[in-house]
């Protein structure tokens, strides 16, 4: 008897909100019925295609959000080079093209930056939870657009500035919302049944309007409150290192004896670079020449994540991943949100080679 199982789909199919097509059930046994299960499963596949993006985003944003109102530097104000207000100045002078919007940002930086963290945190909890999600992936969206505009704006080639990538993420949320395993599904289905009831189609929404404000106002007070929670017991980066997310250095390796790394004095003219390898580790390391007969070499793995910086122009060098920017003479941050300088090397001139030293402090 097939009963059983038939009900069984028929019951899923109305509790994940099937279309009539997709409930169609398995008939029968042979190869009928392994078709029917196998639409089934396809269509179950497709309803819940979203799901994988929606956790992605909505953790990420939690995290970031957290993640911002826990660092000391990002509140701190324009002295330190990785505070929100450093980051906007840089973005304003960097050509974005938004820059005219930037003023009252830099007129109130605390406004602001507290601002997008804890829009972050309500994007991410709400994108998670499913509650309003198209007004929580429409947030997301701006967000990241404006930081596309501002902060990625002048990375190259444009693939690489990562809130491009982002801002395109949100699009299928943006458009699809959030119906399934979700506050929003759970308010649309209780509005089915209020209708079948015979409630008025103003009662309904009413209702539904309510009640998501309900769901909102308590989800977004534990937000306001982890959010504060974290502000208040946020540590100083500048005494935690950050771990790399996508880290280009290579483990230590027992390669300390190999021969120092030289390169020919006339490649390395003032204000450019040579690029070699730290035997000891084999990142690589920028042999440059700030100033006439001044040597030095920097290690080009981003301080901030560990991405590869780009090799020196115009006295700075750029970390495309995140936009900080380092002196080219020194290694030190001149904008975050990197706050560790960029580890220096003695270089020694023997003729016409230099020779690059054991790495400095
Ligand atoms: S890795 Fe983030 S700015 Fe360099």
């Amino acid at each position: 008897m097939r009963t059983g199982p038939v009900r069984e789909w028929q019951a899923r199919g109305k509790v994940y909100g099937m279309s009539e097509a997709s409930n169609a059930v398995p008939a029968g046994g042979g190869a009928t019925g392994r078709a029917d299960r196998a639409a089934q499963r396809r269509a179950l596949a497709s309803k819940y295609a979203l799901l994988p993006l929606r956790l992605f985003l909505g953790v990420t944003f939690v995290y970031a959000a957290l993640d911002k109102l826990s660092d000391a530097h990002f509140l701190a104000g324009a002295g330190d080079p990785a505070s929100f207000v450093s980051q906007t100045q840089a973005a304003k002078s960097g050509g974005s093209p938004i820059s005219f919007l930037l003023g009252p940002a830099l007129d109130h930086p605390t406004l602001f930056a507290l601002a997008i963290a804890f829009g972050e945190l309500a994007v991410g909890l709400g994108t998670l939870l499913g509650l309003w999600g198209r007004v929580a992936a429409l947030g997301g969206a701006l967000l990241n657009l404006s930081l596309w505009l501002t902060v990625s704006w002048s990375v190259s080639p444009y693939y690489l500035g990562n809130d491009l990538g982002y801002l395109m993420a949100w699009t299928p949320l943006l458009l699809a919302g959030t119906p399934y395993l979700s506050v929003d599904g759970y308010l649309a289905r209780r509005a089915d049944r209020d209708r079948a009831r015979g409630l008025g189609e103003d009662h309904v929404k009413r209702r539904a309007l309510v009640d998501g404000g309900i769901a909102a106002v308590a989800i977004g007070g534990a937000g306001l409150l982890s959010g504060s929670l974290t502000r208040t017991f946020g540590r100083d980066r500048s005494a935690v290192p950050r771990q790399s997310a996508a880290p280009v250095s290579n483990p230590p390796v027992a390669n300390a004896q190999a021969p120092a790394p030289t390169v020919a004095a006339a490649s390395v003219p003032v204000g450019g670079s040579a690029q070699v390898k730290d035997p000891a580790t084999g990142d690589a390391v920028y042999i440059v020449q700030p100033k006439a007969g001044q040597y030095c070499g920097l290690s080009s793995v981003c301080t901030h994540s560990g991405c590869a910086v780009d090799a020196p122009k115009n006295g700075q060098l750029y970390c495309p991943c995140h936009g900080s920017r380092f002196d080219a003479a020194t290694g030190a941050v001149v904008n975050g949100p990197a706050v560790k300088p960029l580890p220096k090397y003695a270089v020694t001139k023997d003729g016409d080679k230099l020779t690059l030293g054991p790495q400095q402090g």
